[in-house]
C-alpha cells in the first residue's frame, strides 16, 4: 500500500511498512526471536462470518466489533499488530510451516480500525493523488482490514526485515512459496494479478486473508479466482486486454494505466467489463494532451492515453449515470501522467 518512501504514518498500512520500520527493525528480528506478545482483547458472541466480503462495494457487516475475539503481538519491528484469534492461530502455523523451508514472515498489519484507515486514506489522497489512493488504500468502512482476517506480512530475509513494497516485490519466488501453501492454513492471496476490475485493487502478494475453510481456501486458489467470483458476486470470465502496438508506450506502462481503469471500474456495481483496448498513438496529439490538461487543471501533465472499453451494466445500475442492463462499446477512458507520478484517469465517458 504504500508508495515509494512514504511517511511513518505508513506504518500501519496494508502491506508497507515505512522506511522508518525498514531502519529501525534492520536487526531486530530473525528466525528464532519474533517477539510476539499476545493478549485477548474482546469476547465473541455469537462468532462471526468468516466468508464475509468486505470490498469496495460491501462494507463492514453491522456489529462485526461485537462479536469478534482478537490478539495483539509485537512483530519484530516492535509494532503491536492485532488479529482475529483464529486467523492468527492459523497464520502462527503457516508461519511455522513456512520456517521449514527457511521462509521468514512477520505481520506488519491485520486488524484497522474506521479511523486508522482513514488516516492511512488521508496520507495516501494528499501525498499521491486520488486515483493512487484509491487504486492501493480501501475507503474506511470498506477494509477487509477491518474484520482482522486480513493480514499483511513482511518478508524476512537473511534476518532482516524487508518491509518497504518496492524491495518486497523483488522476491517473487519467495511470494509463490507463501502463496502455495495459504490454503493448507485456511487462507487465500486476495489481490490477484489481473484481477484488479474485480477486487478493485492492484496485485498484492503480501495481503492474505483468512476463511477459516481449507477446503474452500483450496478451491479458490486451484481456480485462480477471487473471493468475488466464489461467492459470485462477480464474473470471473476472462476479459480481453489488447494493448495494440504502441511506439509511444511500453506494455508494460499501458498495463499499469489499465490497472489504474480497472481498480476504479471496480467501484461500479455488477457491471461485466469485456474488453479494454488502446485506442492508438494516434489519439496522443498535442490537441487532446492541451484539452487534459484543462480537464485536470494539471498543467505538468506530459504523457496522455486513451483506452476504449466494453461492458455491460446490470438490470438495475441505480442511481449511477449508466442505463440499464446496455452493452456499452467503445467507452471512453482517458488517462494522464508527469514526469514523476503514475497514470491517473483524467476523463471517462463517451
Ligand atoms: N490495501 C487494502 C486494499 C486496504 O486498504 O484494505
Ligand atoms: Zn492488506
Amino acid at each position: 500500500m504504500k508508495k515509494k518512501n512514504l511517511l511513518s504514518l505508513l506504518v500501519c498500512l496494508c502491506l508497507a511498512m515505512s522506511v522508518l520500520l525498514t531502519s529501525c527493525g534492520a536487526d531486530s528480528s530473525s528466525k528464532t526471536d519474533a517477539k510476539e506478545t499476545i493478549a485477548t482483547t474482546t469476547t465473541a458472541v455469537d462468532g462471526i462470518d468468516y466468508m464475509a466480503l468486505v470490498n469496495k462495494t460491501h462494507p463492514l457487516p453491522d456489529n462485526w466489533e461485537k462479536n469478534l475475539e482478537t490478539v495483539k503481538m509485537t512483530n519484530s519491528v516492535g509494532d503491536e499488530v492485532e488479529t482475529e484469534t483464529k486467523a492468527y492461530d492459523a497464520y502462527l502455523k503457516l508461519k511455522e510451516a513456512l520456517e521449514k523451508e527457511d521462509v521468514f514472515v512477520d505481520l506488519d498489519s491485520a486488524r484497522r480500525s474506521v479511523a486508522d484507515q482513514q488516516r492511512i486514506m488521508d496520507e495516501f489522497t494528499e501525498g499521491f493523488g486520488a486515483d493512487y489512493a484509491a487504486k492501493t488504500v480501501a475507503k474506511p468502512g470498506y477494509s477487509e482490514h477491518h474484520t482482522g482476517l486480513a493480514l499483511d506480512l513482511y518478508l524476512i530475509i537473511d534476518g532482516k526485515d524487508v518491509t518497504e513494497n518496492e524491495d518486497m516485490e523483488k522476491y517473487p519466488e519467495i511470494w509463490e512459496k507463501i502463496h502455495e501453501k495459504l490454503p493448507e492454513y485456511g487462507f487465500i492471496l486476495r489481490y490477484l494479478k489481473d484481477k484488479e476490475h474485480i477486487t478493485g485493487y492492484g496485485y498484492e502478494p503480501w495481503h492474505i486473508r483468512y476463511l477459516d475453510n481449507k477446503d474452500i481456501a483450496k478451491e479458490i486458489t486451484d481456480k485462480g479466482i477471487t473471493l468475488e467470483g466464489y461467492l459470485n458476486t462477480a464474473d470471473e470470465d476472462e476479459v480481453a486486454i489488447d494493448y495494440g502496438s504502441s511506439q509511444l508506450y511500453s506494455d508494460e506502462d499501458l498495463k499499469e494505466a489499465v490497472i489504474q481503469i480497472k481498480c476504479e471500474f471496480a467501484f461500479w456495481p455488477e457491471c461485466k467489463l469485456e474488453s479494454i483496448r488502446y485506442a492508438g498513438d494516434e489519439a496522443v496529439t498535442d490537441k487532446n494532451l492541451k484539452w487534459l490538461k484543462e480537464v485536470s487543471g494539471d498543467d505538468k501533465l506530459t504523457q496522455i492515453a486513451e483506452f476504449l472499453m466494453d461492458f455491460h451494466t446490470p438490470k438495475n445500475t441505480g442511481d449511477t449515470s449508466l442505463e440499464s442492463d446496455k452493452d456499452y462499446k467503445d467507452y471512453q477512458w482517458w488517462v494522464a501522467k508527469t514526469e514523476d507520478d503514475g497514470w491517473e484517469i483524467v476523463s471517462k465517458g463517451y
